[in-house]
């Protein structure tokens, strides 16, 4: 008997670094993503796709290093995908009709890749748990982008396409002096013809990755540098927006972060909130900056109406200032603020006194969490948030999961994998467990894999009996494609929903139309009194392939 818990003792203490299952927040560090995590996207309840740049990362495939890879969260292993072209600094969404795609790239470094600038990278519905039998589809001479793009950026629009943005033509050291100042569609629209965006010319030389957020009304937000705009897809017209207040700047290689905070029947009011980057001048050249040039702290928040657009932006500070941070949104509506530094920039080796290669330095340990329906000047806190130290600097990635807690990955302010330096290529894979990952959770059934526009429907629930269900929060979630401290396509749209007397169903009502939620994928997730369930995925919308017409109703 005593012998027997002694083993079951050893056995615990052999594990290492056993998980902490007290309440509360945790990192927690589980396996190695085999190719550096450059890129990121949830593309099923069990499954991410990662992408890096085509480079000597150890995970192999056909006899060469991989340079893409299917993250399992059930095993916590990487398995290798086959990519053909180089998916450096790519993007990505997903479809009204549940595909994947990935787009842009680089002329690779190495010999096994392919130009990957125009690639379109189709990886189709993957309903395998463990992604058997599911691959990424290129055929470069009949599928591709209308023009060469590195760095672009890429959402999810009302008609389930993606509308990608921006970019640069070639290899530019540091700023974007070889614009891609356009705007197209895949599937293509307008023959496959760019729009010219005025917008994107005058936000040179700081816009790469633009971020862009689909507005529900089908307008598309757009931040580059320190200016924004509404650009108005069926007009194709551009709104100037006021700039950015204080000179900051949140685009490559200034990278700030962005995010479309959680849209609330009946209005679903858009606000966005922009923080972190630099208020350096962009004029500087980039030896002149330095990896200790001070990060911005600031968040702005705008909301997009005509009267909050006549008020301005409102200006909150984060408690640590930040460049290449990434913002989550949390089914209960908060936005965690994690990873990049606070000092610095991103690219690699271009400022005049670079940490090894990284232009960026103290990287910032410590998680924040902004609460939007807080009241102003109490929003931002780290309190009970834990530490790592994991720097995730320049080429890193997070998302929520389907399980609700965040997968965080990569790092390589470096050209290639490089193991020996202070700010290395990062292969492990970190978790951040909110406090209800420990807890009794509730549990959601029958949760339909389809649902329309404006109608409404049931599932089951299973509450736990100690929670007296006075906060109920129902959401539905975009998870996004993370690449370069940006998450685009990320959304979270509240519904409304009625708990059935007897705490074991729900009646819920679905966003009004395809401009509320982009037709496409989606997770629930509920949280009831702050304790969030595991999300359930559904596609939203017809499932037909893009594009698709108006569904629903308008609001
Ligand atoms: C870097 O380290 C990983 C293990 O963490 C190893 O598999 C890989 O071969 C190393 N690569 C280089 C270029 O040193
Ligand atoms: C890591 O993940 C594996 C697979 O899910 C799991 O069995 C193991 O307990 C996890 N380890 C920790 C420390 O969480
Ligand atoms: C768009 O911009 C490109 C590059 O500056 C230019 O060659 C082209 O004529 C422009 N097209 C239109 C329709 O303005
Ligand atoms: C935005 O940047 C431009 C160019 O550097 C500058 O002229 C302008 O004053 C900035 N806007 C604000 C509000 O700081
Ligand atoms: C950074 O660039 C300089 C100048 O080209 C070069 O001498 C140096 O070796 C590079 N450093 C790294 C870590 O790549
Ligand atoms: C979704 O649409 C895209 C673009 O037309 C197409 O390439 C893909 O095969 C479609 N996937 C499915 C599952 O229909």
């Amino acid at each position: 008997m005593l012998k027997a818990s002694l083993s079951i003792l050893l056995g615990l203490l052999a594990l290492g670094q056993a998980a902490d299952t007290t309440p509360g927040w945790h990192f927690v560090q589980n396996g190695t993503s085999g190719v550096l995590a450059l890129e990121a996207i949830v593309v099923s309840p069990t499954l991410a796709v990662i992408f890096d740049r085509a480079s000597n990362d150890p995970l192999m495939i056909n006899g060469h290093p991989a340079w893409g890879a299917i993250w399992n969260f059930q095993t916590n292993t990487a398995a290798a995908l086959n990519v053909i072209s180089d998916s450096f600094c790519a993007s990505g969404g997903m479809l009204s009709n549940g595909t994947m795609v990935s787009v842009g790239g680089n002329i690779p470094a190495i010999s096994a890749a392919t130009d990957g600038r125009m690639a379109i990278r189709i990886f189709e519905p993957c309903t395998d748990p463990n992604g058997v039998g599911c691959t990424l589809f290129e055929d470069p001479e009949t599928l591709h982008l209308a023009t060469t793009r590195w760095y672009p950026s890429s959402l999810r629009i009302f008609d389930g396409s993606l509308m990608i943005i921006g970019g640069m033509h070639e290899n530019t050291p540091f700023y974007n002096t070889d614009p891609v100042n356009s705007f197209e569609f895949f599937p293509p629209k307008d023959n496959g013809v760019p729009r010219n965006s005025s917008f994107l010319a005058r936000t040179v030389p700081v816009n790469l990755f633009p971020r862009g957020f689909a507005l529900p009304d089908g307008r598309v937000f757009i931040v580059a540098n320190n200016q924004s705009i509404i650009y108005d897809i069926e007009a194709q017209t551009e709104t100037r927006l006021p700039d950015i207040p204080n000179g900051v700047r949140v685009t490559n290689p200034f990278d700030g972060s962005a995010a479309l905070l959680p849209l609330s029947p009946p209005d679903f009011t858009p606000e966005v909130l922009v923080c972190g980057g630099s208020a350096s001048n962009d004029q500087i050249p980039s030896e002149q900056l330095s990896s200790q040039d001070p990060a911005s702290n600031q968040c702005s928040r705008l909301t997009l109406t005509a009267e909050g657009i006549k008020q301005g932006w409102t200006v909150e500070h984060m408690l640590e200032p930040r460049i290449m941070p990434e913002m989550i949104l949390l089914p209960n509506g908060q936005v965690l603020i994690t990873n990049g530094g606070r000092t610095g920039y991103a690219a690699i080796n271009s400022t005049g006194d670079p940490i090894g290669a990284s232009n960026a330095d103290h990287p910032v340990f410590r998680p924040e969490l902004y609460t939007p329906t807080a009241p102003f000047g109490q929003r931002i806190s780290n309190e009970d948030l834990p530490t790592t130290d994991i720097a995730r600097l320049y080429h890193s990635t997070a998302s929520l999961t389907p399980t609700g807690n965040i997968f965080i990955a990569g790092s390589n302010p470096n050209q290639m994998v490089v193991n020996d330096t202070i700010f290395h290529t990062e292969f492990r894979v970190e978790y951040l467990n909110p406090p209800f990952i420990s807890m009794q959770r509730p549990v959601l059934s029958n949760v339909p894999q389809q649902i329309s526009f404006n109608e409404q429907f049931t599932f089951d629930i299973d509450i736990p009996s100690n929670l007296p269900a006075s906060n109920i929060q129902v959401a539905l979630m975009d998870l996004g494609f993370s690449s370069h401290a940006f998450h685009s396509s990320q959304r979270l749209v509240f519904m409304d929903a009625e708990l059935s007397s007897d705490r074991k169903s729900f009646t819920v009502t679905s966003p009004p139309n395809n401009r509320v939620f982009p037709p496409g994928p989606g997770f629930i997730f509920v949280t009831i009194d702050e304790v969030t369930s595991e999300g359930s995925r559904l596609i939203v919308g017809s499932g037909a392939s893009p594009p698709v017409p108006d569904q629903g109703v308008p609001l």
